[in-house]
């Protein structure tokens, strides 16, 4: 068996591994932000209402993921659910975006 197939081998036997949990995407968050959360929460996490968390001062933004993703699935006052609109994995990756506007 020449080299080069022992290795295509071994890299196609790698492709049939489970992948690792991916972790979240930013850039998608950023999508995601821009198409479903930024009439509230503005242009890079600048609030434009007085009840509204800006994320860019880190409100709200030293809980952990999990209750974020609770409050973004059920919604919380005057922001709506997002339970059946955007999947866990959007939220997340939603989520990881929110940490960067500071
Ligand atoms: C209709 C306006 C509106 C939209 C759209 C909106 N939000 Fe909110 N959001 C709010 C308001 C108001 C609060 C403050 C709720 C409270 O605690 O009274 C809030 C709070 C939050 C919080 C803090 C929750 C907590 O537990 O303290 C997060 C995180 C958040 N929003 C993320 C998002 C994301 C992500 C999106 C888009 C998927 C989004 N919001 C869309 C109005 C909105």
């Amino acid at each position: 068996m020449r080299v080069e197939s022992i290795l295509g081998l071994a890299l196609g036997l790698l492709g049939c591994l489970p992948n690792p949990v991916s972790a979240a995407d930013i850039l998608n968050g950023q999508k995601v932000y821009a198409a479903h959360c930024v009439g509230c929460h503005g242009a890079n996490g600048q609030s434009v209402m007085p009840i509204v968390p800006s994320f860019s001062r880190g409100e709200r933004l030293l809980q952990p993921d999990t209750t974020l993703l609770l409050s973004i699935r059920s919604g919380r006052n005057a922001m709506p659910g997002y339970m059946g609109i955007l999947a866990d994995r959007e939220i997340l990756d939603v989520i990881a975006f929110l940490r960067t506007l500071r």
